[in-house]
């Protein structure tokens, strides 16, 4: 990039960023994710890094919060509320370590770490023991004035609570602590800070509601949260369950540690982090960071990281503020889903079925600490409504295990020259004509090479026949080199076809040969999955051998049979009905069984105290994985289906059950609790 570009990109950036900071600060609103804001801040930052002298005293990088509303009355933080820098690497970590200690050099230390919230920072002032302020941040030195509303939360005290002279937390603090405290509450101003959040459960809740009453829903906890501070009327407030944490006491109460602070908040009647904890060194950070990602999703509130801190407050001092944010302390946030980044450009890739997927070639991008450079585009019609084209900055979204997509296009950053994208008229792989079905482009050609190989790489899969040593590369070898051009030939391979090509040696053919041989054998539901029938993936096929017990049966069902399987529903019945009456695949069927494959079938207990009936399952069970659940139900001759309609006999229940408990208690389905499922399965 010229210095004339990076100029103009930082101009943009600086525009785009301020926008979505306005929406969200002033107006409670949000169009983009904060992992997507954040990584546009990243860009500007990094660019302003690389060119300083277009750093300007209005860019993002160089304040603090949004403004403050018009509606309250403004309140001066006497001292103000700066903010964290984010990290999101252990390298990260490391370094920050190695350029504090560069700057303290000698000075001994410990770390405190706590959750980091995701809701909004609050300072509550108390008078003579009584709470008589509470503010937003605003901008860091002027917040709004949002007492009334912070009144109506009951985790935060009116009146600070009086200790008995004998309580234990008291007395493990220091005697000039416990004395400085005795004053404070009767006289003199003291300063808290902390974060005011809502609980999930009660967020849902909420929304749900709303939705019942055709009203507008809100997007996360902590919109909602921020929402329910930041309006006039207190009793709407109130009406909102929010809650409130403790993390920062600001007043001098002669504390020399962080640790101490959480210990005199608790004292005074505040909740903390029960997590929260010294930690000796980086090791133990760390420790503490992967534990916070392990508990994330089973806490009651959300959070998006730990926060880390020098716990010595002396050396906190020495270390100073950087620009916004102290430097004796760090957000460690966990990886963000999203990310933006380029279009590069815009390939099509052919897929087991035939259907061509527009796949975007990005600019490479790390997301949740995988490097990124590619992302799906779905179909044409996702395409055009997203108006996507090749040179465009995207966010991309990479959810688990799922394939990243790109999500939305920021269209302000447009330069001009993005070039719209066409679909092909002919298949790329082919050069056969394609044909349109529902939303997708298709190639017409049946033994398409490209779909052959997609197809091939299905049938060796895991839930396939689950060949080990014949991955797509060696499948991709032996297609172009002719030895195969279908799933069978695979069974006539032998160590002299496989020697001569890459990769590939004497033990190495030996083995694959071996494997090859040994994965004839397969039971009936991983040979189902292995024959690419639209719509039936691993769950699918594992029922359909369940309930039919062969092949033979499931080949000559009928399409309502099908049907009898919870999860297979008129499109996919068709589909299976079809593919076991096309000539071509009754000669594949034939083929392999010529080749020797010999399907396992199911054993059926005789005791089937389940039979005919469907179990969905919602929540975390006590005694059993989800898969061991499953697989009980199976093999005691009951089906499993992964939603709730009035065909579904049983509802297992397990702890935190999600909206299939609803959907059942709606529908009248039975619901049953783990212990009642171990009676029934007994
Ligand atoms: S300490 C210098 N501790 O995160 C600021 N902040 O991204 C000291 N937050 O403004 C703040 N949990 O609203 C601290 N345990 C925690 C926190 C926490 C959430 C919020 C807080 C802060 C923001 C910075």
């Amino acid at each position: 990039m010229s210095k004339k570009e990076a100029k103009q990109r930082i101009e943009k950036l600086k525009k785009v960023i301020n926008y979505h900071r306005y929406l969200y600060h002033v107006l409670d609103k949000q169009e983009i994710s904060d992992a997507a804001l954040d990584s546009l801040k990243h860009e500007l930052y990094l660019l302003e890094q690389k060119y300083p002298e277009f750093i300007t005293p209005d860019s993002p990088t160089q304040r603090i919060g949004g403004k403050p509303l018009e509606k309250f009355e403004k309140i001066k933080h006497k001292i103000p509320m700066l903010s964290i820098e984010d990290i999101f690497t252990e390298e990260e970590l490391q370094d920050w370590e190695e350029y504090i200690k560069k700057l303290i050099p000698g000075e001994k230390f410990d770390y405190f770490v706590e959750l980091k919230l995701d809701g909004l920072a609050i300072s509550l002032i108390y008078k003579d023991g009584i709470l008589v302020c509470g503010s937003t941040r605003g901008d860091g030195k002027t917040g709004e004035d949002v007492t009334n509303n912070i009144k109506t939360i009951e985790s935060i005290p009116l009146k600070l609570h009086i200790p008995k002279p004998g309580e234990k937390l008291l007395k493990e603090l220091k005697p000039e602590i416990q004395s400085s405290i005795k004053k404070i509450l009767k006289k003199g101003k003291l300063e808290i800070r902390g974060e005011v959040f809502m609980n999930i459960k009660d967020f849902n809740r909420f929304n749900e509601e709303q939705k019942k009453m055709g009203k507008e829903t809100y997007a996360n906890p902590r919109n909602l949260a921020a929402g329910s501070i930041r309006q006039l009327d207190p009793k709407l407030t109130a009406s909102r369950p929010l809650r409130f944490m403790a993390y920062d006491l600001i007043t001098d109460l002669h504390q020399s540690t962080h640790s101490e602070e959480h210990k005199i908040m608790k004292v005074l009647g505040f909740k903390t982090d029960d997590h929260a904890k010294v930690c000796k060194n980086l090791d133990e950070v760390i420790a503490f960071w992967k534990y916070a990602s392990k508990i994330r999703d089973k806490l009651e509130f959300q959070i998006d990281g730990v926060v880390v801190q020098i716990n010595q407050n002396d050396v906190f001092k020495k270390l100073k503020v950087a620009g916004k944010s102290p430097r004796a302390i760090r957000a460690l946030k966990f990886a963000p889903k999203e990310s933006t980044t380029r279009i590069l450009d815009i390939v099509f890739q052919v897929g087991r079925t035939g259907v061509i997927t527009p796949v975007a070639v990005l600019r490479p991008v790390k997301i949740g600490g995988v490097t990124v450079t590619r992302a799906t585009l779905h179909n044409e019609d996702y395409i055009k409504k997203l108006d996507i084209r090749i040179g465009d900055t995207v966010i991309v979204r990479r959810a688990g295990d799922v394939i990243p997509e790109v999500a939305k296009v920021i269209t302000d950053l447009r330069e001009g020259n993005e070039t719209k994208f066409k679909m092909p008229s002919e298949c790329p792989a082919c050069g056969s004509p394609l044909k349109k079905e529902g939303a997708y482009w298709k190639c017409s050609n049946p033994n398409c090479g490209a779909v052959l190989k997609r197809k091939l790489y299905h049938f060796v899969s895991k839930p396939g026949f689950d060949i080990i040593g014949l991955g797509p590369k060696a499948i991709n070898q032996l297609m172009d080199q002719g030895l195969i051009s279908d799933p069978t030939d695979l069974f006539y391979l032998t160590k002299g076809d496989l020697i001569p090509l890459e990769r590939f040696a004497e033990k190495s053919a030996e083995n694959l040969v071996k494997a090859i041989s040994e994965s004839k054998k397969i039971p009936l539901s991983k040979f189902i999955y292995s024959l690419s029938i639209e719509g039936v993936g691993e769950e699918t096929a594992i029922d359909l051998a369940n309930y039919f017990g062969s092949l033979e049966k499931i080949k000559n069902a009928k399409k309502e049979e099908l049907m009898k399987i919870p999860d297979i529903g008129e499109v996919v019945g068709e589909n299976i009905y079809n593919w076991f009456r096309d000539k071509k695949n009754l000669e594949f069927l034939r083929k392999l069984e010529n080749a020797g494959v010999q399907i396992i079938t199911p054993k059926i207990k005789k005791h089937q105290p389940l039979k005919g009936k469907t179990f969905v399952l919602t929540g975390e069970l006590e005694n059993f994985t989800r898969e061991e659940a499953k697989e009980k139900i199976r093999e005691l001759g009951g089906n499993i289906s992964s939603s709730v309609s009035k065909n579904t006999d049983y509802v297992i229940i397990g702890k935190n059950p999600g909206s299939k408990y609803k959907k059942a208690k709606n529908l009248g389905v039975k619901i049953i609790k783990e212990n009642e499922f171990l009676k029934m399965i007994k």
